[in-house]
């Protein structure tokens, strides 16, 4: 008599709240595994014949660099596709292209536009897949910033995140890790670039508030952040945003609103002179090049988790 072994069921990391707080903690527990033997140039090669499929449809430095090495060092092999290098800049639909790339590799990950295109390859895939950023999500990077906030401060529950600027694919994704985590979130964006409610529906105002002044934002917060005023694919609208954004520039006036020892971040690429002065992100409060590298140990985490669930330290 034959037995059937039931696969288990593939795991995708579309937006945050994808993974339950149990497992967002198992992350950073192992991101902090991870990174610790990397430092001391121990090997973990867990994913050791997997194969990593990236897909950009939009620019990216730190997301292709830190998954790359990242799946190098776990002992796999990485291959990148961007639109234009590929069948998807000449119209392939998502789908077709999720059923194939799907079959050859072990994981993939994307960049693209609308979540809706990101749910539609998923949909199709026989393989894991992770957001690379989106327009409404950015759920590696904030993995990454609450990695950055515990290794410099210790647990982020109960502390208050303030977000100064575009309503975007970050703060959606702040909105989703304080409600999963436990932390307040103030944000303040200029009228007409708040969070839609339509995506957030009414959060818990123990957890969500929204400021019209920055600075009061800021007031009491332990992590200040801000992001790019013109996110990628609304470089149309970059002149109406300078003019709107004027007043929401982190600066040492902002930051001496938070708590005395309050973090800065921001995800990176930065304008010094816009969104962030050069002194705030060039100061002591500021932990965006920590910020930046943890990028490749909670995404290592995080394909170790979605390939082979929970290890043991
Ligand atoms: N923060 C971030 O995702 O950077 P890249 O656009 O360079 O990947
Ligand atoms: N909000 C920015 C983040 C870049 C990493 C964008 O979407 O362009």
């Amino acid at each position: 008599m034959s037995t059937t072994v039931q696969a288990a069921p593939i795991r995708h990391f579309l937006q945050f709240s994808d993974l339950n707080k149990e497992e967002i903690l198992y992350l950073l527990h192992r991101a902090r595994v991870i990174k610790d033997h990397f430092k001391n140039y121990q090997p973990h090669h867990t994913l050791h014949d997997r194969t990593l499929a990236m897909v950009f449809e939009k620019a990216s430095t730190r997301t292709r660099v830190s998954f790359e090495a990242g799946m190098y060092q776990l002992g796999g092999e990485v291959i990148n596709l961007t639109a234009n290098d590929s069948q998807l800049g000449r119209s392939e639909p998502i789908e077709d292209t999720a059923r194939v790339i799907s079959r050859m590799v072990d994981i993939v990950m994307i960049r693209t536009f609308e979540q809706s295109r990101l749910e539609r390859f998923a949909e199709f895939s026989r393989v894991p897949v992770i957001n690379g950023l989106t327009n409404e999500y950015h759920p590696c990077q904030i993995l990454a910033d609450i990695f950055t906030y515990i290794e410099h401060r210790g647990s982020i529950a109960g502390k208050t995140v303030a977000w100064v600027g575009d309503g975007n694919n970050m703060a959606y994704t702040w909105l989703q890790a304080a409600e999963l985590l436990g932390f307040k979130l103030h944000i303040s964006a200029p009228q007409g670039y708040t969070l839609d409610q339509n995506l957030i529906g009414t959060p818990d105002p123990a957890v969500f508030q929204e400021f019209t002044d920055p600075m009061e934002a800021c007031r009491g917060a332990d992590l200040v952040t801000t992001d790019v005023w013109t996110s990628m694919g609304f470089e149309d609208e970059n002149e109406a945003r300078r003019k709107a954004f004027a007043d929401w520039c982190v600066d040492s006036d902002m930051m001496a609103e938070a708590n005395a020892d309050a973090l800065f971040m921001h995800c990176l690429p930065a304008h010094r002179g816009e969104e962030v002065s050069a002194d705030v992100i060039d100061g002591d409060q500021s932990v965006v090049w920590d910020e930046a590298e943890n990028r490749m140990h909670v995404q290592k985490a995080l394909m170790e988790f979605l390939l082979l669930g929970q290890l043991d330290d």
